[in-house]
Order: C-alpha cells, then sequence, then structure tokens
C-alpha cells in the first residue's frame, strides 16, 4: 500500500500514468474521465455547493468544480498533492490528514452538499470504508450526497474476472469495492456502472 511519502513521490507523473491507462482503456484507469465526469455533473445539479474532497490528489476533478463557484474542503495525507491542489484552488480549505484515522477535527465542524472520493477510497479495509462512510454520512446537508468513483465492482465475480485479466498489472494492496456487497451495510446506494473496472456510487442523506 502507498503510504503518503509513496505518493508525494508519484505527485509530479500522476496525470501522466493516469491518461496513458485511461487512453488504452485498461486497468486500473479505464473509464477514468468519465467517472469524474458524472461526478462534477451529479455534484454541479445539487442546490447547494459546498464540496469536501477526500484524496484530491492533483484535483483534477475538485479544480474544475472549484472553477464552477464551489466551496472547496479537502483532505489528503500527500504535502506534495496539497501543495499541487493548493496552488490550482488558492481559496480551497486543504487539510493534511489519512483517512484511516477518519476525518481531521477541522472538516468534522462543516456540513456538505456533495463528499467525494475518487481513486481514493481503495486504502481503506472493507470495515475501514463502511466506518469512514458512517463518519461522513451526517456531514452531509438535507438532499446531499456522497459521491464515490473508483476502481468498483458491482459483484465478487466481476471482481475476480477483472483481477484475472489483469494478470501481474493487478495490485493486490488496492481493496475495491463490491457493490452488493456495500449495500449490506449502508441503505440508499445507488451504483452507476462506466466500464469493466470502474464506476460511481451515490449514497444519499438519510
Ligand atoms: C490515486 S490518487 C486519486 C487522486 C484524485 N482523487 C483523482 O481522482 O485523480 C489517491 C489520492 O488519495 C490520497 N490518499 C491515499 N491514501 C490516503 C489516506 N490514507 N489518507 C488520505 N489521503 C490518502 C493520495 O495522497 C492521493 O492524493
Amino acid at each position: 500500500m502507498l503510504d503518503a511519502n509513496g505518493f508525494n513521490g508519484w505527485a509530479d507523473a500522476y496525470d501522466n500514468e493516469v491518461r496513458t491507462s485511461e487512453e488504452n482503456d485498461e486497468y486500473p484507469f479505464a473509464g477514468y474521465n468519465e467517472v469524474l465526469g458524472l461526478i462534477e455533473q451529479l455534484v454541479v445539479g445539487k442546490t447547494g455547493r459546498t464540496v469536501l474532497d477526500i484524496g484530491f490528489g492533483t484535483a483534477v476533478l475538485t479544480r474544475k468544480l472549484y472553477d464552477k463557484g464551489c466551496k472547496i474542503y479537502g483532505q489528503d495525507f500527500s504535502t506534495s498533492m496539497i501543495e499541487i491542489a493548493q496552488k490550482k484552488m488558492p481559496k480551497a480549505e486543504l487539510f493534511c490528514g489519512d483517512m484511516s484515522d477518519g476525518l481531521v477535527p477541522e472538516l468534522c465542524r462543516n456540513k456538505y452538499d456533495s463528499i467525494i472520493a475518487t481513486y481514493s477510497i481503495h486504502h481503506l479495509s472493507d470495515d475501514g470504508k463502511i466506518d469512514f462512510i458512517k463518519q461522513l454520512l451526517p456531514l452531509l446537508n438535507e438532499n446531499g450526497s456522497i459521491f464515490i468513483g473508483d476502481v468498483l465492482f458491482k459483484t465478487r465475480a466481476e471482481l475476480e474476472a477483472c483481477r484475472s485479466d489483469a494478470g501481474e498489472a493487478w495490485d493486490e494492496d488496492e481493496i475495491y469495492v463490491v457493490v452488493d456487497e456495500l449495500k449490506k451495510h449502508l441503505s440508499n446506494v445507488i451504483f452507476h456502472k462506466i466500464t469493466f473496472c470502474s464506476g460511481v456510487i451515490e449514497i444519499k442523506a438519510y
């Protein structure tokens, strides 16, 4: 599993590596732009524009939301990613913190219309994801939603088929969501499949 130093080292090359994988329609980033595009559309479609991004990275999506007038908050554990993102979004409130320890206290004081996490939540264990999502849900405004875009699968069988096809490219350190399994722990889950290995989950406020 990449730690904060690993992501610091990846920060400058990240956008190019994603582009190559996306253009070749390969695991893990096949459908990346479509995943981010759908979340952008769903976030902008909300009446409120206060957004929290977990693991914002180089701010590919967050910057678009910032430019459209959203108030951006974020948490990431890589200081290099934060530096890149802060330059693109000078007024965003970005904090350094490991999501496996939960949300930093400064971000627990606000309410959000959208909480987004793209290609980041797979760094948590399955139980860790459920606990973290349960910590985030009370921070949503009425009609708010959590949007997770990632390598994810409807069923365990689909995940195993992708693992088999990916061969050595499969990242054993990343723990991908299986939607049918997530639904056993959370209600109000809507799944939008994008490609053989990607999709978007919306979890609406209770
Ligand atoms: C693959 S990048 C995704 C970046 C961006 N959201 C995107 O869609 O391009 C994963 C991001 O999550 C951050 N991250 C990974 N594990 C984390 C953790 N445990 N706590 C906080 N941030 C984490 C990394 O630093 C990195 O910026």
